[in-house]
């Protein structure tokens, strides 16, 4: 494995038995992988440090399942994930809780995703009260509030309660909250697909920001390749739980050799520009 990779990833694969019911309806839908299984069948790839990996792919196809993965939020049923050569996918104990930090998730609905009764302050501190139980109040309220100025939105939003925000400025909790440990990489999972399209342009720029900022390495997951296109520097296509085209995004949008992809851009006249 490549020694300078951030992340890297070796023929993860999760299967979800279907339900007795649905294997009719599946049966010859392009997005269900052979065996009567779906789910991730076969990832793998390198990040390096300071990249934006862009996957996309339709609805169903394995996006949340690998992102979830490479979080581990669920365990693949086999594969293999290094993170900065560490063993990442069998850390166990204090191993795993010292990567855990390093990885965060930023989550496509900033509504269901936020702790309603909570204050914007407790939930964007909420990770540093947990990893670092040391800092005292007003040390992890200093850093609540410096995280939430970097995400645009004031120290005022601290005693603040989520409903009291737009979709747009929600979205900007969670990436606070996402940011506050400062991770090494973001998994952003549809970050803009519940947003209106201006106000996710708005989103887009802040994460790229940020991650110039923080020197963070973002895998941005979307079903738009628009989206995508705006971020990543380099583009995975995803289709029935496999990567059918990963390249530079210049390469993957303005070449593409998969029909897949190029139906995904045929779909999408303005794009590539
Ligand atoms: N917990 C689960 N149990 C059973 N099947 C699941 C589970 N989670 C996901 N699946 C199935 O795995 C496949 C991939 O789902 P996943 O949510 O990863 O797709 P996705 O690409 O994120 O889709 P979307 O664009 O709609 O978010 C789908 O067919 C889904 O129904
Ligand atoms: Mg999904």
């Amino acid at each position: 494995m490549a020694a300078d990779a951030l992340l890297e990833v070796r023929d993860l694969r999760k299967s979800y038995a279907i339900a007795a019911g649905v294997i009719h309806r599946a049966k010859g839908d392009p997005s269900t992988a052979p065996g009567g299984t779906v789910g991730v069948d076969g990832v793998s790839f390198s990040l390096a440090p300071g990249e934006t990996l862009g996957i996309v792919g339709e609805s169903g196809c394995g996006k949340t399942t690998l992102a979830r993965i490479l979080l581990r939020l669920i365990e693949p049923d086999s594969g293999e994930m290094r993170f900065r050569g560490q063993d990442w996918r069998g850390a166990r104990g204090a191993d795993l809780r010292a990567l855990r930090r390093r990885i965060q998730m930023v989550f496509q609905d900033p509504i269901a995703s936020l702790n309603a009764r909570m204050r914007v302050g407790t939930i964007v501190g909420e990770p540093l009260a947990i990893h670092e139980p040391g800092l005292s109040r007003a040390e992890r309220t200093a850093r609540t509030a410096q995280m939430l100025e970097a995400v645009g939105l004031g120290a005022e939003a601290l005693d603040r309660y989520p409903h009291e925000f737009s979709g747009g400025q929600r979205q900007r909790i969670g990436i606070a909250r996402a940011l506050i440990l400062r991770p090494e990489l973001v998994v952003a999972d549809e970050p803009v697909s519940a947003l209106d399209v201006s106000i996710g342009a708005q989103i887009l720029e802040l994460l790229d920001r940020l991650r110039r900022e923080f020197s963070l390495t973002l895998i941005l997951i979307s079903h738009s390749l628009p989206v995508v296109a705006q971020l990543a520097t380099r583009v995975s296509v995803m289709q029935a739980g496999k990567f059918v085209e990963s390249g530079t995004a210049d390469q993957v949008l303005q070449a593409p050799q998969h029909p897949y992809t190029q139906a995904l851009i045929a779909a999408v006249p303005e794009i590539p520009a």
